[in-house]
């Protein structure tokens, strides 16, 4: 599987800080992906669909996790962005996130993250704290490899009566 990751921080941008939700999502995925491709845009609508858009349909990778501006500060705009370019959505798998993730924390229900398929590519929005991508990575991992397979037509693995 080829991945993608997209932080999305004003500050991060501006270089007043260190991306350390990036990093952490490619340490949750080093057994399944050694290199990945990444960027790093600043909270602005256009820039973030620009941004998952390169990763989708010129750079072909199977699964995009965009971290950070899912939540309520006036400038979070992730999943409006991400709402733009998806084709169908998923809402079972944000869903599945934040029901976990409030096993954790009361606060999981402050992020407004969404997940869905743009042509071949699933995408995930993330929370942006570095405990935040791993509690919620989690939860995703076991079912990304058969995401990515049906996604591309693949249904062998589904059990019942499809591919027949
Ligand atoms: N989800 C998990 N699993 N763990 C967390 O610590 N933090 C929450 C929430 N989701 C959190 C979480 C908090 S405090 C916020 S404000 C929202 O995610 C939105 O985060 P974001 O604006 O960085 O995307």
């Amino acid at each position: 599987m080829k991945f993608g990751i997209v932080t999305v921080s004003d500050r991060c941008f501006r270089g007043e800080c260190e991306d350390k939700s990036g990093p952490a999502v490619a340490e949750c995925l080093k057994d399944l992906s050694e290199k990945n491709e990444y960027l790093l845009v600043p909270d602005e609508k256009e820039l973030i669909i620009d941004a998952i858009t390169e990763l989708s349909d010129r750079r072909k990778v199977d699964v995009i996790f965009t971290t950070g501006g899912t939540g309520f500060a006036p400038k979070d705009i992730t999943p409006e962005a991400t709402k733009v370019v998806i084709d169908k959505e998923v809402p079972g798998i944000s869903e599945a996130v934040r029901a976990k993730s409030l096993e954790i924390t009361d606060r999981a229900m402050l992020s407004r993250a969404v997940s869905g398929i743009r042509g071949n590519t699933l995408i995930i929005n993330l929370p942006g704290s570095p405990k935040a991508v791993k509690e919620s990575i989690d939860v995703v991992l076991p079912i990304l490899e058969h995401a990515v397979e049906t996604i591309s037509g693949n249904t062998l693995n589904c059990g019942g009566n499809y591919g027949k």
